[in-house]
């Protein structure tokens, strides 16, 4: 089998090529960096440059399936000209390649894209499934709106369309994690706002697996990729903390001082979502990280 991955040089793609690798899946991958293509017999990079429509289509060929990862950083600056570039690097990426392939002949009969839990509403109390059609009113919410439609435009052309609404993912080194766990290893770790408001997050080596489960069993729909055991921000910082043997003594941070300092970026550690990963465990997919504390044993 051969995917054609976006994306692939980032957080998620590069753990995700190492599983497809292991599975003999054949990886071909778009690149907006020239000196990231490498030309091995398993893993092949083809250039694209989305902003101006150039897209090197020699990436298609032979291809079953495409994983969508491509997307700039939510975590820079949120300028007006930056958030046309967190918004377009979604959807510009994914129209490109629907209309080339709407143009040519191609074997592609399924398109996963990456996708975000920000849609749902900010909440402390409520529950989000996929069924759950209630959006935020957000800008992070309007992204992922405008990336799923995006990504629905493949069903038109008879290829099986899935999306991972995915959580704040952890990893050792990338990521949200170093960013939580700098200031507690500084000593100057503290919850931020009420610290009620939920995290919730995947392993890194999770979302990969469940990537790599939706290519092999051809789930379509929408799926939540959250671990199944949320927690807020309060107890995700005590946990950082406890694993990284350091004591948390200054009060939590006000959400006015974050808000003045961040701006509508605020958000991002202001608010959450409880989400829950049912759908996708009823699928079949077990999950390696249940609990916050498993995860931060391996990744601290
Ligand atoms: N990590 C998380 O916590 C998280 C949570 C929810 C959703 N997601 C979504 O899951 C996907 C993968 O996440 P990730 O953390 O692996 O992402 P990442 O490490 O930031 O990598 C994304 C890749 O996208 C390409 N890219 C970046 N900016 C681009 C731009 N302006 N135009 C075109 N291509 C661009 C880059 O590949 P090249 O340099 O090879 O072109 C980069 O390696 C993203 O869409 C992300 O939004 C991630």
């Amino acid at each position: 089998m051969k995917v054609l991955i976006t994306g692939a040089t980032g957080l998620i793609g590069k753990t995700l090529v190492g599983l497809c690798h292991e599975e003999k899946i054949d990886v071909h991958y778009l690149t907006t960096s020239k000196d990231k293509i490498k030309n091995d017999s398993n893993y092949k990079g083809f250039y694209w440059n989305p902003t101006n429509g150039e897209i090197d289509e020699k990436a298609f060929d032979g291809v079953e399936a495409i994983i969508n990862l491509v997307g700039a950083s939510i975590s820079k600056r949120w300028t007006k000209a930056y958030k046309k570039v967190i918004l377009e690097s979604r959807t510009q990426t994914a129209n490109l390649i629907f209309n080339t392939l709407k143009n040519r002949d191609h074997t592609v009969k399924q398109f996963i894209s990456a996708s975000g839990i920000s849609i749902y509403p900010n909440s402390k109390t409520r529950l989000y499934s996929e069924e759950d059609t209630d959006v935020d009113n957000t800008f992070l919410a309007e992204v992922v709106i405008a990336w799923e439609a995006a990504a629905d435009q493949f069903k038109n052309l008879g290829i099986d369309v899935s999306k991972v609404r995915t959580g704040v993912v952890l990893s050792k080194n990338e990521g949200a994690l170093p960013k939580l766990k700098q200031p507690v290893e500084a000593g100057f770790g503290a919850p931020l706002g009420s610290g009620k408001q939920w995290l919730s997050w995947i392993h890194l080596q999770d979302i990969a697996c469940i990537y790599l489960q939706i290519l092999m069993n051809e789930w379509e729909g929408t799926y939540n990729a959250v671990a199944p055991n949320p927690v807020t921000n309060k107890k995700m910082t005590k946990k950082i903390a406890y694993y990284l043997d350091k004591t948390l003594w200054l009060p939590d941070v006000p959400g006015f001082i974050l808000k003045l300092i961040l701006g509508e970026m605020a958000v991002l550690v202001l608010e959450g979502q409880l989400v829950t990963s049912k759908k996708l465990e009823k699928q079949g997919y077990t999950f390696q990280y249940y609990n916050i504390e498993n995860a931060l044993e391996d990744l601290l």
